[in-house]
């Protein structure tokens, strides 16, 4: 068996800035009620309508490349998490192909909302350690901002939500002290509706009615407290659950980066595991929840702000709309 590392990463985020007076405009909210209860200030927006998740994946998969030091051409599998795919079907990884100009690459889209870039690592961490793949671009990308309601009904997730995508390639290093040592996910479909958008509903002739657009069933519906509690919970817990498989202390650690959704939540994480403040990254304040691509996007900014390098050690965790959660661990470097 091979071992994998993540060999780059990069980002990219639309230039559009909304700031939380600019929802507070749109409908019943305040820059005081956001940044208290989310530590959100500002996040991002596509700059006009046409630009899909793929879209915004492109420059993010070229930048991680860059990174990696390879050509877009040597990526040989891409692994496309997002809750917001450019269309129904076919998925985004399909759309995400083509504009890269690397046909016959295998495509493939998972719907693990803010716990896709684990399960997508995961999936390329086994690819590359069976020597399927050599180059898997794991890309998770999403365009929120045409997806939810700018009206007081919406107001608790819309004021959430922002545009964004992030990339990491995957593939074989040689080095033992280096790579992806391990990644733990999960899900509970009891909590399913929770958090959820239940329209179009493929349960329904047609699925796409009327009657959903007025009821609200075509925007994403939370309960805030209750996906709280759980993340608080589950988040902490599995990040010990793999810190603890591997023998790894708060020392080892050089920073954790989780899944950014709310910043209370990811003190509270932090807290429960007892790292220090300074170990964890922070980058809702700019860019809200970008779901599956906030755990790259935060690695990237902070690998770029020369917070974490060569020879590292990163914790990862997250939770999210399925339920799903997960955490890994990672040494940077190849
Ligand atoms: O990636 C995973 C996805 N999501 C999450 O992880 C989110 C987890 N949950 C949360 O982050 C929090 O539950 C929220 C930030 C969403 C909400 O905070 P909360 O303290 O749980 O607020 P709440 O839902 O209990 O609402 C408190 C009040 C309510 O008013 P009343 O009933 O007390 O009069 C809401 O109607 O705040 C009101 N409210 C708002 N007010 C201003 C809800 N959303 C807003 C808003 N602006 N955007």
């Amino acid at each position: 068996m091979k071992r994998a590392a993540i060999l780059g990463v990069g980002h990219y985020v639309p230039s559009r800035v909304v700031t939380n007076d600019d929802l507070a405009k749109l409908f019943d909210t305040s820059d005081e009620w956001i940044r208290q209860r989310t530590g959100i200030q500002e996040r991002r927006y596509i700059e006009h309508d046409g630009i899909g998740s793929s879209d915004l994946a492109v420059p993010a998969v070229q930048a991680a490349c860059e990174n990696a030091g390879i050509d877009v051409k040597d990526i040989d599998a891409i692994i496309f998490a997002t809750l917001s795919p450019d269309h129904v079907f076919p998925g985004s990884g399909c759309f995400l192909q083509d504009k890269l100009g690397i046909p016959c690459v295998p495509a493939m889209d998972i719907r693990n909302q803010c716990s896709g870039f684990l399960y997508g690592l995961k999936v390329a961490d086994a690819w590359v350690q069976t020597g399927m793949y050599q180059r898997v671009a794991v890309v998770g990308a999403e365009v929120h901002s045409t997806g939810i309601e700018f009206a007081d009904r919406g107001r608790d997730v819309t004021v959430l939500f922002g545009d964004g995508a992030a990339c990491a390639i995957v593939g074989p290093t040689e080095r033992e002290d280096r790579g992806i040592i391990d990644i733990e996910v999960h899900a509970d479909g009891s909590g399913a509706k929770l958090l959820w958008i239940e329209a179009a509903d493929s349960t329904q002739t047609p699925r796409m009615q009327q009657r959903m657009i007025d009821e609200g069933t075509i925007w994403p519906s939370m309960n805030g407290k209750q996906v709280f509690r759980w993340a608080t919970d589950k988040m902490p817990e599995v990040a010990r659950s793999v810190m603890q498989r591997n023998g790894v202390t708060n020392d080892d650690i050089k920073l954790l980066v989780p899944h950014q959704a709310n910043m209370r939540i990811n003190e509270f994480v932090a807290k429960k595991l007892e790292l220090p403040a300074d170990k964890v990254v922070h980058n809702i304040q700019k860019y809200g929840n970008t779901t599956a691509a906030s755990i790259p996007l935060a690695l990237s900014e902070a690998m770029a702000e020369g917070r974490c390098g060569d020879g590292d050690l990163i914790l990862f965790a997250a939770f999210g709309s399925g339920f799903t959660w997960g955490a890994g661990l990672v040494r940077l470097g190849s």
